[in-house]
Parts: structure tokens; C-alpha cells; sequence
């Protein structure tokens, strides 16, 4: 349910970048029909969508991933309240029917959808306490968004609903905190919201060359390393091709209102920073989901180091070179600051299950997201390919040259990627299957929730956390 104002603004600015336009910028066999069945006696009419209905096509086209609304469920359900999630879990657990949730629909995996079955679409529930003004996109001085989180009202898998917070049910607050689809169903968050200033930003595009660009990687890891810069402004750079075109975007978001320098000297493309409202700051980096393609995403996390990233960049190009003929093909590499700061800042905020793993070296680190973009079903499988050779390549090198971290970022991940085994250190596993064993003892959360990362139960399951909801039998 929480997902980073932040790095979904940074997504978003790769994305943008891609027009040429200057940016204004249980018994689990109950088949799917039946649930739908009993959920439309117990829900209220209004609540259950079936496939033709204005709302069920409506909620199919916003998934951010094309691949996902490829799949089908048998009926969307739109609960309006966290009573009406609870008497939904409560009737799908009742008769073992399996369920998908979904809730921002940003996720790069497949795991909020499913052919056959039920959908639970979070969309109606209004009780998100995020300020509307969008503060906490500049919570980079602050942690990572759910670093900021204080209290979850969460549906625990029997249809209870409790508040989970510091004080009350704290290691179901700190699990929830890398909670993927194993604890319950968040239907509320509350947020530490920071006084709202005028900011610096906008975003300066530059073409991409052997001498100007990875000189333009050291310029940032310099900025980076300098915490006192860091502090007032987050810099990301997004290297990518589209068409034909090679460019590197930089990403200023500062509070301070006072340009900053460019991080090359090369002419800029496009330079769109501005003093402006936090608000008009985020208006002028909204999602396009017009723009409603194939994407697959991998993202992994290493320590800064400029000529590695650049070597990222160039592998990147010949794996995609040999994928040209792909209609629509385009890629980029985004690469985001985690500092030192940043990682401490959820120590003064609870804690989280990443942060020991976050923090071992000590080290600032850059959180790399790779995404590769394409138009039809039929090259799935050789794009996929593709990022499965450039993601392993890329952690494999990191490993080589002693730099890459084990964190994987659990909202860039793609369902390949074991984000619990290598975000999580063995102790804190070991606590997190303590708090599954205290609020869902017979995993009926594993066995009917479809989709998502799973926690794996033993030492000996620590490869594979994700659980598609593409291939349900039902
Ligand atoms: C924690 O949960 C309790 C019990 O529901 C609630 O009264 C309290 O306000 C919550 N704390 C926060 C910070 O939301």
C-alpha cells in the first residue's frame, strides 16, 4: 500500500523524458465464479464489478503495468470502507477463495492482478492521511516514505482490523514496514507531513557521450558524498535511449530556491528548473499513463562509484542493441541516492526490517532501477531475457569489484528477485516470522493472497519471496 512519493516521482521522470517535448513537464479450490457469486449477497451492490462494466474496464487500464491488465479476474471488488475490506477477507477466507489486492498499481511486477479470481481494487478508500500537498515528497532528509509512517489500521487475515503503531502491536508495525502481501491489508497510513516551502526544480537533459558523461557520474558522486549539499537537495540521474536518442537527465529538487550547478559542463537539451510551489514541482512530473506500455523493471543497490554506473550504461546498450527490431523498445537506467543520512533517519522513526542490511557498510549508496519498454506480448520473453542478463550482470560485477550492497529495493523489484532473503539479515527474518506466526498462524494469507513477495518460511526457502498471481489455477 505505502509506496515513496519519491522514487515514483523519479520513475516518472524517466518516463518523462521519453517525449521529445520539452516538459511542461484454502482449500483453495473454490472456483473464481462462485466467490464472485457469494461476495455480491454479502457486499454492497455498488462494490463488485464485472467484466463489461464501465468501472471493471476503468479499473483494468490503470495498471502501470501493460502486462497486468492482460489478466482477467472474474470480478473486481471496490470496498469503500476498511469494514467493507474485512467483510470481504472475511468471506473470501470463509469460503478459500483466492484474491489479488491492489492498490497504487505502480508496482514493476505482476502481482496486483489475476486471471480468474477476485480483486480487491483499494482505489475507493479515502482514509490515506497523506497530506494532498504531497510533503513528503522531499522526506529524503527524512528516510524512506514508510520510514515516515506512524501508524498502519491494518485487516489482519481472521477480518479483524487493528492499529498498528510504536505502541500498539510495534512488531507488526515494523514488519508492515516490508510487509509485501504477508501480514494483512493496509487500509490506512498515517504520515509525519514537514512544513511546506517554495523549492528549486525541474530537470536539465544532456546528450550522452563517452567524455562528458561519466564525468558527469563523478560530479554527482561528489554531490552526493557532501552531506551538507545532500541535505538541502536530492539529485537523480536518469541515463537512458529512446528512438535513437541517448540522454542523461539530472533531477534537482532542492529547498533551498537557489539554482544550483549544473553537474557538467556540456550544453543542456532541456533545462526545466524553476522556483516553484512543492506542488507545481510534482504537477510538473506527473505519471503519463496514456503512455501504457510493457515494462520490465530490476533494480539492485550499490556503493557509489562512477565508472561501475557508466559500465552499467554501456553493457545496457549492447544488450539492447541486439534488440532494436523490438517495436517500441526503450530503456534507462535511474540511479537514486541512499546516504548515510537517509538510512539514519529511520532510526529516529522506528526502525524497519532493511535498515540493518541498508546500513552495513556504512557507505552512501545508489539504489539503481533498470527499466526496459516495449509494445507487444509476442517480444515478452526476449525483453525479459534482456534484463535478466543486464540485472545479473550488473549485481555480479557490483559483487566482483566489492561494492554491491544486498538490499533490493522491494517497489522497483521484478518477481525474480528474492527482496526478503538478501533486504532482510537472518535475525530479522527471524523476527518477522515470529510476527506472521503471531497474526496469521495458518498462513491464510499465503495460501489465498495471490501475488506480491512473500516471506519465505525457512532458511532453506530464501530464493524465491515472489509469488505471481498470472498463473493461479483456479
Ligand atoms: C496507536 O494505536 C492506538 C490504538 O488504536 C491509537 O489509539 C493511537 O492513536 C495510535 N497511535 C498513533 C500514533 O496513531
Amino acid at each position: 500500500m505505502h509506496f515513496l512519493l519519491f522514487p515514483v516521482f523519479t520513475v516518472a521522470l524517466c518516463r518523462a523524458s521519453q517525449s521529445q517535448t520539452p516538459l511542461g513537464v484454502v482449500g483453495d479450490n473454490t472456483p473464481g465464479h462462485l466467490c464472485c457469486t457469494v461476495l455480491s449477497k454479502s457486499l454492497p451492490e455498488l462494490a463488485l464489478h464485472l467484466p463489461g462494466s464501465l468501472e471493471y474496464d476503468r479499473q483494468q487500464e490503470t495498471y502501470y503495468l501493460r502486462q497486468q491488465t492482460d489478466l482477467l479476474p472474474f470480478c473486481r471488488v471496490s470496498p469503500a470502507t476498511p469494514s467493507e475490506v474485512a467483510l470481504t477477507i472475511k468471506t473470501l477466507t470463509k469460503h478459500a477463495c483466492h484474491f489479488s489486492v491492489r492498490s497504487g498499481g505502480h508496482m514493476g511486477c505482476v502481482g496486483s492482478n489475476t486471471d480468474g479470481g477476485v480483486v480487491l481494487d483499494l482505489g475507493r478508500l479515502d482514509g490515506i492521511d497523506v497530506d494532498k500537498r504531497g510533503i513528503s515528497l522531499l522526506s529524503f532528509q527524512h528516510g524512506f516514505g514508510s520510514d515516515n509512517v506512524v501508524n498502519y489500521q491494518v485487516v489482519l487475515a481472521d477480518g479483524s482490523i487493528v492499529d498498528a503503531n510504536a505502541t500498539f502491536h510495534p512488531d507488526l508495525f515494523w514488519a508492515l514496514k516490508l510487509g509485501g502481501t504477508n501480514f494483512g491489508i493496509v487500509t490506512r497510513f498515517d504520515v509525519l507531513t514537514y512544513p511546506l516551502k517554495d523549492v528549486w526544480s525541474g530537470i536539465r537533459t544532456y546528450p550522452i557521450t563517452a567524455h562528458e558523461t561519466p564525468q558527469l557520474l563523478d560530479n554527482w558522486i561528489s554531490f552526493t558524498q557532501d552531506s551538507a549539499s545532500v541535505k538541502e537537495e536530492l539529485q537523480a540521474i536518469c541515463l537512458g535511449r529512446h528512438n535513437t536518442h541517448e540522454r542523461a537527465i539530472v533531477w534537482h529538487a532542492s529547498l533551498d530556491t537557489s539554482p544550483s550547478a549544473p553537474l557538467t559542463l556540456a550544453a543542456s537539451i532541456i533545462d526545466t528548473t524553476k522556483t516553484t510551489t512543492l506542488l507545481d514541482a510534482i504537477h510538473d512530473l506527473q505519471f503519463n499513463f496514456a503512455d501504457h506500455k510493457r515494462v520490465r523493471w530490476f533494480t539492485f543497490t550499490t556503493r557509489l562509484d562512477a565508472s561501475f554506473l557508466w559500465d552499467v550504461f554501456s553493457r545496457a546498450k549492447e544488450i539492447y542493441d541486439e534488440l532494436e527490431h523490438v517495436s517500441g523498445i526503450h530503456w534507462d537506467v535511474l540511479i537514486q541516492p541512499i546516504t548515510r543520512g537517509f538510512s539514519a533517519a529511520s532510526s529516529e522513526t522506528g526502525e524497519n526490517p532493511f535498515r540493518n542490511v541498508l546500513m552495513e557498510s556504512g557507505d552512501d549508496l545508489a539504489l539503481v532501477l533498470l527499466s526496459a519498454y516495449w509494445d507487444h506480448r509476442a517480444d515478452d520473453e526476449a525483453m525479459y531475457d534482456g534484463m535478466r542478463k543486464l540485472g545479473s550482470w550488473s549485481e555480479d560485477t557490483a559483487r566482483q569489484r566489492g561494492i554491491l550492497n544486498d538490499f533490493i529495493y522491494l517497489n522497483y523489484a521484478n518477481e525474480e528477485q528474492p527482496v526478503y532473503a538478501r533486504s532482510v539479515n537472518r535475525d530479522d527474518l527471524a523476527r518477522m516470522r515470529k510476527v506472521k506466526q503471531t497474526y496469521d498462524s495458518e498462513d491464510v494469507l499465503g495460501r489465498l493472497w495471490k501475488g506480491g513477495f512473500k516471506l519465505p518460511h525457512d532458511s532453506s526457502d530464501e530464493h524465491w519471496g515472489f509469488e505471481s498471481a498470472a498463473r493461479t489455477e483456479l
